[in-house]
């Protein structure tokens, strides 16, 4: 084991520094125990101790309590952790509200520890080592003396990646019982200057845009309050210079680790210094914690690049599928899948998917996906939700037997299911009517037709888990989709007093992980894939049960560029199942050819999800071209470097490039025609500059440098909505 640290203790300057290759943290020791944010960035080879936060006396900054030195306040302090009153009036980490009532509280520093690995966090997903060598943790003690409330703040430094894993616990050493009205995971204050912010908003069938802003004065807040990570804001976000571009630049990537309501804040302070937050959303968050309790927060993974979003992304990409992704599948070759969803809704019948499973064989996909809609009495979205048992009117000889039909043509048998909910036309809701999260007294709110189970309580849990232990222990099932379609309302649990009441949505979240956790580790060969009316639930926590998520519901080729160009930001290739559907496109109506929405769903994990027995022999043809072509650029596809080439209104173009750069492959994409085309380059980029690099469709060589240098021009396509893709194969 490498015993070269990554975090040093300065005894003499009251500094620690985390570090590894390529970045440094610092933390320093401030007056009165006050622990302070100097830098984190590129990585400094020699710290000497001079950077110390400066002071001044400034008019309506308090000083601490009972100094009489005017020029040092928490008002302008950068700080690792704050919290109220204390004199910073700025959005505080941590509001805890105390047996009398107040939200004082001033966490001052103990002690320190600094170990080899990264422990795991209770009930909660992490990033994870698999070497104790491979990163170091520091934990800081900092206590309120009055309350005996202990915060330990933990970093884990990670000797080959750019991230530092962050994560917030709050012990009650104290004889009182208080309640938790905020934690945030996380607290990053950087000094005065002129910052941007991304983050990835949208909707349903419109997830994950990129959106870039100004950071002006005042507070910035992106959040769910929905119970869920949500459509409508990712809990992503990254903070970069306004020169900032894909290629070079600077920028701080910001994952919660968490599928629940979250928070992401950035405060410009009123000097220019930027505060940004991370965790738990407060709103309808309170939590009783009892003396000796603990509690501990949802991780953020914090990340840097000097080179760009790309370099930020690479970062993320390969942290997410090898540390935080568990199963066995996150670095193998995924499934090409056949969804029967947008060929037949609930309307189909053992024959129907006959027909399509022989289809798909002679294709060459390899997994049959069957959807919503065969279990209980469903045939729309209006009952059976908690009834996981098979529709005798659809499959009279059960699901095992059509599993089998599916394995006999040489296809591995995938099934959809939504175990979070309730239908009020359900056996489980005439047995349990209290399993629902409904609120006493009022008629809950109505979204599809269906209810939300109460997955904090272990009875609920027990049940969901035993009933899809029955299906998958009675069938070969090689994949799960696991489906998650309305937001949460009516937060009132049946199980908990008044006063805790609100709790209810992050026990929910850790129920959900613990009833994930059995699942995947008692069913570990299945390959688990996230879902929530698409890409509703498409999160780093997730991600560390499923190794993948469904993008979108939104299937058309030319709305999924922005979609996927978004979620590149922050998560890996190999986890954006994509889809090739229908054209006209049942979403949008959008006609596209089968070349571009083949292209669009290539750059993930390819699968399909039409009617393939409606396909003209034209279009199967195309298909198995597509399939076959898949099957070699695959690997590339899933694992190498993903890069965002260009991202304009009206182009898109990325590409892949495999570890040892000897295989890319480029998509390009056009969207609308013009009369008088521009001639358009597209330069490569992270492809090895020396070596010589075949076309696999023309036979022409060129250097990596030159592809990179003077890249080449593209063919223009006279018509909207076109696409190329390019397969470079290194010679040699
Ligand atoms: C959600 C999913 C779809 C499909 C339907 C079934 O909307 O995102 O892919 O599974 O549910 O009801």
């Amino acid at each position: 084991m490498t015993t070269t640290n990554l975090i040093e203790f300065d005894e003499t300057n009251q500094t620690f520094h985390l570090h590894n290759a390529s970045i440094s943290y610092l933390i320093g020791l401030d007056k009165g125990g006050f622990v302070s944010h100097l830098y984190f960035g590129r990585r400094i080879q020699h710290y000497h101790g001079q950077l110390k936060n400066p002071r001044r006396d400034r008019g309506f900054s308090d000083n601490l309590p009972g100094s009489k030195d005017r020029a040092f306040s928490l008002d302008f302090l950068l700080q690792e952790y704050s919290s109220k009153g204390d004199g910073d009036f700025r959005s505080s980490a941590a509001i805890i509200r105390q047996t009398d009532g107040t939200r004082s509280a001033f966490f001052t520093y103990d002690h320190y520890v600094i170990e080899w690995g990264k422990p795991k966090l209770a009930g909660l997903p992490a990033a994870y080592v698999e070497d104790p060598a491979e990163a170091q943790t520091l934990s800081l003690f900092l206590t309120d003396q009055p309350s005996g409330l202990t915060v330990i703040l933990k970093y884990t430094i990670y000797r080959d990646r750019n991230v530092i894993a962050r994560s917030t616990e709050l012990v009650n050493q104290g004889k009182t019982t208080v309640a938790i009205e905020k934690l945030a995971s996380m607290q990053l204050d950087l000094p005065a200057q002129s910052k941007q912010v991304i983050s990835l908003p949208g909707a349903h069938v419109n997830e994950r845009h990129l959106e870039r802003a100004e950071i002006n004065f005042g507070r910035k807040i992106f959040e769910s309050r929905r119970g869920t990570t949500s459509h409508q804001m990712n809990n992503f976000i990254a903070v970069c210079d306004p020169d900032t571009n894909e290629f070079q630049g600077e920028v701080y990537g910001f994952n919660l680790v968490y599928s629940g309501n979250h928070q992401e804040e950035i405060e410009k302070d009123q000097f220019g210094a930027l505060r940004i937050l991370a965790g738990i959303n407060p709103d309808q968050f309170d939590w009783e914690l009892k003396p000796t309790a603990r509690f501990q927060t949802p991780e953020v993974l914090l990340s840097y690049s000097a080179t760009g979003l790309n370099g930020l992304s690479a970062t993320l990409h390969a942290l997410l599928r090898e540390r935080v992704a568990r199963s066995k599948f996150k670095a193998q070759p995924r499934p090409i899948l056949v969804n029967n969803w947008e060929a037949t809704f609930w309307n189909f019948n053992e024959p129907k998917l006959r027909e399509i499973v022989d289809d798909a064989k002679n294709l060459g996909l390899e997994m049959f996906v069957l959807d919503d809609g065969w279990f209980g009495h469903r045939d729309k979205d209006d009952s059976s939700l908690g009834d996981w048992h098979v529709s005798e009117k659809k499959f009279p000889q059960g699901l095992a037997h059509f599993s089998k039909y599916v394995h006999q043509q040489g296809l591995q048998f995938g099934l959809w299911v939504e175990p979070e909910m309730i239908s009020l036309d359900s056996d489980l809701y005439r047995q349990h009517p209290d399993y629902m999260l409904r609120v006493p007294g009022r008629e809950p709110s109505v979204s599809r037709e269906q209810f939300v189970l109460d997955l904090g309580r272990k009875a609920v849990r027990e049940n969901v888990h035993q009933q899809l232990k029955a299906i998958l222990d009675h069938c070969q099932i090689e994949y799960i989709k696991w489906d998650m379609n309305r937001h949460i309302t009516d937060v009132y649990s049946a199980a908990l007093p008044a006063h805790r009441q609100g709790e209810v949505l992050h026990r929910y979240v850790l129920g959900l992980y613990q009833l994930l956790e059995e699942l995947t580790t008692e069913y570990p060969d299945i390959l688990w894939e996230g879902c929530s009316g698409g890409g509703g639930r498409f999160d780093t926590g997730l991600m560390y049960y499923m190794p993948q998520s469904w993008v979108s519901d939104n299937t058309d080729a030319i709305a999924r560029l922005q979609i996927q160009t978004g979620t590149s930001l922050a998560y890996p290739l190999s986890s954006m199942e994509s889809h090739v559907s229908v054209s006209p496109n049942q979403q949008t109506g959008r006609m596209a050819s089968f070349e571009t929405r083949g292209h669009v769903a290539m750059s993930g994990v390819l699968g399909y999800e039409l009617d393939l027995t409606k396909m003209t022999p034209t279009e199967k043809a195309i298909v198995k071209k597509q399939i076959a072509l898949y099957k070699e650029i695959r690997m590339t596809v899933q694992y190498g470097q993903f890069i965002r080439l260009v991202h304009t209104n009206n182009r898109y173009a990325w590409m892949f490039v495999n570890s040892d750069k000897t295989d890319v492959v480029v998509f390009s994409f056009k969207i609308l025609s013009e009369a008088q085309p521009d001639f358009k380059i597209l330069k490569l980029a992270g492809l090895a500059p020396e070596r010589l690099y075949r076309n696999a469709t023309t036979n022409e060589v060129m250097g990596g440098d030159e592809l990179m240098l003077t890249g080449f021009y593209e063919e223009n396509q006279a018509e909207d909505f076109s696409s190329a893709i390019y397969h470079l194969v290194a010679v040699d």
